[in-house]
């Protein structure tokens, strides 16, 4: 028992020097959150369904729960549905549509989608469905107008996230729901991976007329393996996962009380400073802009200076290097970034999003995610500054040699 003790206090005191900048791959959680999952971890354990009384304040956490996540984004409680994440949310929300249509039509979504939409809408093709991916600006951004274009009455469904994971770009899908609306009772569903912007942006489902609605839990200081979709009353969607009924029988499967439970907290950590901390933020990112740039005046931003861009996603590219490269240079100096989305990280590919604003595929080999959290501190800021300037010397200094 020593010996984990003398680790922990370790990994501690690394921990605390870290400038962690990789938020959009997973957030630290949160201690509010710790604490939450800790109590059900260890004394409220009981299974919703139990008919004893562990069971019955189990079921008054999750009830809790839902009631907090409902409340980010402007919906009723009965409208959330716990699923594993953010893969699984999209997942349900893409083959669950799919399934409820019984024969192959047509699906619209845009080419800066994360793999768990893009992969699946690849996948739904080779089953017979046309899919169409409507492109963006050189920015990220895509046109309201080309998505009601590329819309036909064979439309099941149009999927489009609201925040960019790489590179931050904010779509205006409050803009398109009301476009679809406008179209009248056959209108396709509409469905937003609203995963990077949940919590940290003001998200109305009524307002923008969303039908679903993809949350998770681990990119905003809950733990991984939780997230929600919100299905609109009246969206008959088919389950994929089948069992013991939970979640009133659309997703079946014991309940993951840790996670729900520290996805509630999480939510409501944020419910009470939201503006605060993303103020911060937006500031903490025009002064990392300023910075790389005056440490490298070559330095490419990719998606848009300061509107319509998430304060927290904030993504360069740097011409001569490699994206790998530099990142193993940061990390040397205790500053952790990405080079693309947290899933594709693994392979030296260019990333595909960064390829859709139309840059040269050295550019997106050339690029580093930096990615900021309520924990981000200005300190952090201006050490990651110095390590890119620091990195990239002595990247330049290895290339002369
Ligand atoms: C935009 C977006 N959608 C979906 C996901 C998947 O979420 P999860 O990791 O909870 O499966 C991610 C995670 O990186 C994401 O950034």
């Amino acid at each position: 028992m020593q010996s984990s003790g003398v680790s922990y206090v370790a990994r501690t005191a690394e921990s605390a020097n870290l400038v962690y900048l990789d938020n959009s791959s997973t957030t630290r959680p949160d201690p509010q959150v710790i604490r939450a999952v800790n109590t059900v971890l260890e004394h409220d354990f009981g299974n919703p369904s139990s008919l004893h009384r562990l069971g019955a304040k189990a079921e008054r956490l999750l009830d809790e729960s839902r009631e907090r996540v409902a409340g980010m984004i402007n919906a009723e409680p009965s409208e959330i549905y716990f699923t594993s994440g953010g893969t699984e949310a999209n997942n349900w929300a893409i083959a669950g549509t799919a399934a409820s249509f019984g024969k192959e039509r047509h699906m619209v979504s845009t080419t800066v989608e994360h793999p768990s939409v893009i992969s699946l809408l690849d996948h739904l093709h080779e089953e017979g469905w046309e899919i169409t991916l409507v492109g963006v600006d050189g920015e990220g951004r895509v046109d309201p107008q080309d998505i009601m274009d590329a819309v036909t009455e064979e439309t099941a469904l149009v999927s489009v996230m609201f925040v960019q994971n790489e590179i931050g770009t904010i779509q205006d899908c409050r803009e398109i729901g009301r476009r679809l609306l406008g179209l009248g009772p056959r209108r396709p569903r509409f469905h937003v991976d609203a995963v990077q912007g949940f919590a940290r942006l003001p998200i109305d489902v009524k307002d923008w007329g969303v039908d679903l609605l993809s949350m998770s839990a681990h990119k905003i200081h809950g733990i991984k393996g939780a997230g929600a979709l919100y299905i609109r009353k009246g969206v008959r969607l088919k389950p994929l996962v089948f069992g013991g009924g939970q979640e009133s029988g659309l997703r079946s499967g014991t309940e993951n009380m840790p996670g729900i439970v520290g996805f509630g907290e999480a939510c409501r950590v944020w419910s009470e400073d939201r503006e605060e901390v993303m103020s911060r933020l937006a500031s903490f990112r025009k002064r990392l802009i300023t910075g790389i740039k005056s440490a490298f005046p070559d330095a490419v931003l990719h998606g848009p200076l300061e509107e319509g861009v998430a304060p927290h996603i904030c993504h360069f590219s740097f011409p001569g290097f490699k994206g790998e490269s530099i990142l193993h240079a940061l990390e040397a100096r205790n500053v952790f970034v990405s080079t693309g989305s947290a899933c594709s990280s693994h392979k030296a590919k260019p990333s595909p999003v960064v390829m859709a604003l139309g840059r040269s595929e050295a550019e997106a080999l050339s690029s580093i995610r930096f990615s900021m959290s309520r924990n981000t501190t200005e300190e952090d800021i201006d050490r990651a500054i110095e390590a890119v300037a620091e990195s990239l010397k002595e990247l330049s200094a290895w290339r002369k040699k």
